[in-house]
């Protein structure tokens, strides 16, 4: 049974960054309600109402995994590891985004699958790409004859998908027997100890954790027999899956990881509960700093146009009265308004100057390599502001 805990309002789609701020475009904008769930049953973590994936993944789609070093590096790290553990003969990505991570093999190991036509055009010159959401017809149309994949890789694209039982199933009839599934995506334990109820958006229908992942993936005859920890998004895990009879034998790392979450009790619904009070908290404590700041007439912009940022300014209610702009190095965000607040993005080269007091950290993923750049900012004064893992000005 499917139990909300937690009510982040009406929000917009958090990738839908808007071209212009006029009347116009602004009365189309489509709202859904934001609830999060907590399935007694799996342990499974999940927004109450998920959008429709048609609406989400279009040919607009703005996010460029490779904008990031941080992102750059992980992907050619994993790919590197993942070919000298299983020497695959065939990799399948779901979601390959830009391809920041295909690039790291060779074109005739490589099919990739991503919905975002945009996105599929930029690496099906190079690479055997399928513009096309990841069903269980896509699965029989690739996989036709006897071929199978040794590797299938996805990062942040599972948890991004609605319906779990066909994403699962068609990834079992694509693996080869001894084959090995690998997923990313954002850790439940690490959103929980950081109150970082940002990574609630429609595009994260998951969050998964591994207690909730080896629940899941049973149904369809897969088996989690390894997991790690890892840096990216804020405190991610990698899953390491394979056939149900496959010869992978448990690690300790999953052991592990296993007794912490339950240790954190990540299958109990009154966890959950408690972290929906700390949110309440965290968004009064935000509302607060942004009010006292703006009386004493400072200057606050925000830094990075995340998806992330969206939740929190529509949850908190915060827009152009607070924060004059957002700025993001991504070109095809740069020009256009926030998605349900409207505030202006622009590039850092030209936002991040002289005049900017405060600066919200709304890419707080990304907090150490954004540190090192804007170390100028800092010298001279400037402040970020990040809620992760408590609200507070960071000076240093
Ligand atoms: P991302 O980490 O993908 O977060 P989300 O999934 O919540 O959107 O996005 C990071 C955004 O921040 C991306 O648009 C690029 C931007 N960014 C900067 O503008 N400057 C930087 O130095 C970094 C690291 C990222």
């Amino acid at each position: 049974m499917k139990k909300n805990f937690l009510n982040l309002g009406k929000q917009p789609l958090a990738n839908s960054f808007l071209p212009t701020n006029s009347k116009k475009i602004l009365s189309k904008e489509f709202f859904y309600n934001l609830n999060v769930a907590f399935d007694t049953k799996t342990f499974l973590v999940s927004v109450a109402k998920p959008v429709n994936p048609e609406f989400q993944y279009t040919d607009q789609y703005a996010h460029r995994a490779s904008e990031s070093i941080t992102m750059r590096n992980s992907f050619s790290k994993i790919a590197n590891k993942l070919n000298k553990k299983f020497s695959p003969k065939i990799v399948m990505e779901i979601g390959s985004n830009d391809g920041v991570f295909i690039r790291n093999f060779e074109k005739r190991k490589i099919i990739a699958v991503e919905p975002c036509k945009n996105l599929a055009r930029l690496t099906a010159g190079k690479y055997k790409t399928y513009p096309d959401f990841w069903t269980k017809s896509l699965a029989k149309k690739i996989f036709r004859k006897s071929k199978s994949a040794d590797v299938i890789f996805s990062a942040n694209t599972i948890s991004h998908i609605p319906d779990l039982k066909q994403t699962f199933e068609a990834i079992e009839s694509s693996l080869s027997p001894q084959g090995v599934l690998v997923i990313e995506d954002p850790s439940l334990l690490s959103v929980i100890k950081n109150n970082s109820y940002d990574q609630f958006y429609d595009e994260h229908v998951y969050v998964f954790s591994a207690i909730a992942i080896s629940n899941v993936i049973r149904k369809s005859n897969l088996r989690l027999f390894d997991a790690e920890k890892i840096k990216t998004h804020g405190g991610s895990l990698r899953y390491y899956i394979c056939k149900k009879n496959a010869k992978y034998k448990t690690t300790n790392n999953l052991n592990k990881i296993l007794t912490e979450e339950k240790k954190a009790k990540l299958n109990q619904f009154k966890t959950y509960k408690k972290f929906s009070k700390k949110v309440k908290q965290s968004k009064n404590n935000l509302i607060n700093i942004f009010k006292k700041l703006k009386k004493r007439n400072k200057k606050i912009i925000s830094y990075g146009a995340t998806y992330k940022s969206s939740t929190v300014f529509n949850y908190c209610n915060i827009g152009t009265k607070y924060i004059d702009y957002v700025t993001d190095t991504t070109l095809n965000k740069q020009g256009k308004f926030t998605p349900g607040k409207h505030i202006p993005i622009i590039s850092p080269e030209k936002g991040m100057n002289e005049s900017v007091d405060y600066a919200f950290l709304g890419a707080w993923n990304f907090k150490k390599e954004i540190l090192k750049k804007e170390k100028e900012f800092i010298k001279r004064g400037g402040k970020f502001i990040s809620h992760v893992p408590s609200v507070k000005i960071i000076s240093s």
